[in-house]
């Protein structure tokens, strides 16, 4: 009986199989970064199924109570927390847990070596219009001797992992854990995530701009001419863009990611230091779009070389094209 090789194109590359092959190419790693990221997937593909029936688990609308943010929280959001609570501590591996619906972090003195960051849902609103929401992580290395607040107050490039779910028509799981950005989907028959799309390239300039046009009214002036710029017709320069904007980070990064363009979400009259917060959706983001050959920034620096001073801290966000956020940095240095 000859040997069997595996036809490679009956079976897709699974995430599990993904993230071993990048810890058979870490030197002397344990596995516990890969069974943490093991972890990560479990939670999500759990949050999905709950996302998938949520109409009919009685999982839509709000709990009637407010979180740290000041939001309304919806029954959702506090289920995804809890997921991935319990899953994360349960793996041992979380020495600092941080998530936007808890005021405080949780520490583990069970040795957990890593600190996990993350929106457990993102895109609340759209939860009862039935509009793609998504999860959000990043993950660092505890420095402390023992877990601390100051483990997760780190600039986002000392990230070793970070990514996304987005529970759009599909659930698609982005990650990036320094190698490149690669997104998987999810077969639910299956209940795996399989290798959809391999090292995703941001596009060097887009062809949309992603803002809530709503906001214009509190923008600096030189963040409405930079809006106008986008809507004047340029032929040369490929303007007017086309707008699109779903109101969840995820869908709107997601897109931004795979096509190319900006998205951003300058801070304002009313949120003088942006909307969206650092550790969580920042900077996760962040470092997926710079693995991705695309750019972050406040609008003056560098989002991963912010140095957090709360895990709640909020911050201007802008992603995008490498071309399209260096026009989005001329018009805010004034030079347009
Ligand atoms: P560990 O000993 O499993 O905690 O891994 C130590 C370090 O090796 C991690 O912090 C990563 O930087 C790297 N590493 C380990 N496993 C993987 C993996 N599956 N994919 C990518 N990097 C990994
Ligand atoms: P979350 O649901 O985790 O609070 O995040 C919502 C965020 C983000 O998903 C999105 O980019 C932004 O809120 C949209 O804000 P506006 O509705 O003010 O445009
Ligand atoms: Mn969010
Ligand atoms: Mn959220």
């Amino acid at each position: 009986m000859d040997s069997v090789s595996p036809n490679p194109s009956l079976i897709g590359t699974t995430l599990r199989e993904h993230v071993l092959a990048g810890m058979q190419a870490a030197p002397g790693a344990t596995g516990e970064f890969t069974s943490l990221l093991n972890h990560v997937s479990l939670a999500v593909r759990i949050i999905n199924s709950r996302v998938r029936a949520a109409g009919l688990a009685g999982l839509l609308g709000y709990t009637g109570e407010t979180n740290v943010q000041g939001e309304q929280v919806q029954k959702l959001d506090v289920y995804a927390n809890e997921v991935l609570l319990n899953v994360l501590t349960r793996s041992g591996h979380c020495g600092v847990i941080a998530s936007e619906e808890n005021d405080e972090p949780i520490y583990s003195n069970h040795g957990g070596k890593y600190v996990v960051l993350f929106d457990p849902l993102d895109g609340s609103s759209n939860i009862d219009t039935n509009v793609s929401i998504g999860t959000i992580f990043a993950v660092l290395r505890r420095r402390e001797p023992t877990p601390i607040v100051d483990d997760a107050l780190r600039p986002g490039r000392e990230i070793v992992a970070a990514g996304y779910a987005l529970y759009g028509p599909s659930t698609v799981f982005v990650l990036s854990t320094g190698h490149g950005v690669h997104a998987f989907t999810l077969d639910p028959n299956v209940g795996e995530f399989f290798l959809s799309m391999p090292n995703i390239r941001c596009p060097k300039k887009g062809n949309s701009y992603s803002v809530n046009e709503g906001n214009c009214a509190r923008w600096a002036p030189e963040i409405r001419k930079w809006s106008e710029h986008m809507k004047t017709e340029d032929k040369a320069g490929g303007y007017p863009y086309g707008h699109r904007y779903v109101g969840s980070l995820v869908a709107d990064a997601h897109r931004t990611l795979m096509k190319g363009g900006i998205f951003a979400y300058p801070e304002d009259s009313k949120s003088p230091t942006g909307k969206l917060r650092l550790l969580y959706e920042a900077n996760p983001m962040a470092y997926l779009f710079e693995q991705a050959g695309g750019a972050a920034t406040t609008g003056k620096h560098r989002i991963l070389d912010v140095q957090p001073t709360n895990v709640h801290q909020r911050v201007p966000l802008v992603l995008g094209s490498k071309d399209d956020v260096a026009v989005y940095k001329e018009f805010v240095e004034g030079k347009r």
